[in-house]
């Protein structure tokens, strides 16, 4: 006999023809043995064996009916944090027998999710970008940029520091103590923290100094624990670049000091306040097989080719922020990046329909970044225009 979990939803509020609809249409889309809905006055039931999540969305989006309503029959499934997987399909019922773990919710509780970022102490108040620094790219030092900015009003900001590493950049000194570099680098960051919304995504590419033997990823993430920031994951971004081997292995052959090789970065992706971020459905704008694959923490991405066109020794590929936006923001959000450089960020973000801030202290980045805004309006030349 098939086992099933039961979900209900209040529908008082809803027309009667909309949850009719959907219970119907549902019930000969999907075959009972996986999941089905029943009505009776004030409630629906979802009753789930087993349920491929991205279909269930297609198919509720598919419907035209009170999206309210499919929003909330699609949260109530999504939200089960407790699930087996066969193939693609969730596995709700009996799961829980299977586990190791018995009593897992209360046991969460009695521990305690995101201890450390609790007590925080950020206001719930969200605020707009105030016009003037709307789609804007600004040449300055981040600091002074981000104290003339309102609280919470920054949906998600995505970055890449100077590292310390001793690079050439254009003004930049990338060669401090690692005290003074830390200074420079968490002055910046509290206030970034300040300027994010409540519910806001705070998203940092790191590469540690292995040679230096700098753990920067650990350092940073201390940082944003001890200012109480939700740690919502890390994303692998496999490079494959097998061209920074070290030429030596350290102590070859011997245990005595056998150096570790890498060819991939960290990003780190912390939260104000709360792991779910507010934003409207139709405002998603990643496609299912996005989804599917990105929620996957380790991105094989090639490094940016053409920084040596763009002047710029460290720019981030161009697919690696769409995922980082696309997953973390949705549409019309507005972005930042402090350290904006070649201006990568601000290009995807205007790209994919998002509102932008970008600053960097050099001119001439700030240049590149405006020109490749620019450029991204002029479509190509068609073989017909050239003729
Ligand atoms: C790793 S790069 C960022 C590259 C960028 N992700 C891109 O795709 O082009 C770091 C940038 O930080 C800038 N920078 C360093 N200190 C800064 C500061 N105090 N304020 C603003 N920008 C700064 C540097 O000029 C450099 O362009």
């Amino acid at each position: 006999m098939t086992d099933y979990r039961e979900e209900i939803i209040d529908i008082s509020e809803f027309q009667e023809s909309d949850y009719n609809v959907l219970a119907r249409e549902f019930n000969s889309h999907f075959p009972k043995t996986d999941a089905f809905m029943t009505l009776d006055k004030t409630t629906l039931h979802i009753m789930l064996n087993q349920l491929d999540i991205i279909k269930y969305r297609e198919f509720l989006d598919a419907l035209n009916i009170d999206p309210v309503l499919t929003d909330a029959a699609f949260d109530v499934v999504n939200r089960i944090g407790s699930y087996g997987l066969r193939g693609s399909k969730r596995h709700y019922a009996g799961y829980n027998a299977e586990r190791k773990v018995s009593n897992r919710k209360a046991k969460e509780q009695d521990r305690g999710k995101h201890y450390y970022a609790n007590d925080n102490e950020f206001s719930k108040t969200n605020n707009s970008l105030p016009a003037e620094y709307e789609n804007r790219i600004i040449c300055a030092d981040s600091l002074g940029v981000l104290k003339k900015l309102p609280d919470n009003c920054i949906d998600i900001i995505f970055t890449s520091p100077p590292y310390n590493f001793g690079l050439e950049y254009d003004t930049h000194n990338d060669t401090a103590s690692w005290n003074a570099y830390y200074e420079m680098l968490f002055g910046i960051f509290k206030e970034c923290i300040r300027v994010l919304k409540y519910g806001g995504r705070f998203v940092v590419n790191v590469q540690p100094l292995y040679s230096d033997y700098i753990p920067a990823h650990h350092i940073i993430s201390n940082f944003f624990i001890e200012n109480k920031m939700i740690w919502k994951g890390e994303i692998l971004w496999e490079k494959n670049n097998y061209n920074c081997k070290m030429c030596s292995y350290g102590s070859w052959k011997s245990p005595a000091s056998p150096y570790l090789k890498y060819t991939w970065e960290f990003v780190e992706v912390y939260c104000k306040g709360d792991l779910k971020k507010a934003g409207k459905t139709a405002d998603a704008d990643i496609t299912a097989e996005e989804f599917k694959s990105w929620v996957v923490a380790k991105w094989s991405i090639a490094p940016e080719r053409h920084m040596k066109e763009f002047g710029h020794p460290a720019m981030f590929p161009e697919n690696l922020v769409e995922r980082v936006l696309k997953l973390f923001s949705f549409k019309n959000d507005v972005v930042l990046d402090p350290f904006n450089g070649a201006g990568t960020t601000t290009l995807v973000a205007k790209k994919t329909g998002r509102r932008y801030l970008g600053i960097d202290i050099s001119q001439e980045y700030c240049d590149t970044a405006e020109k490749r805004i620019e450029d991204s309006y002029d479509p190509q030349p068609s073989i017909f225009d050239l003729e």
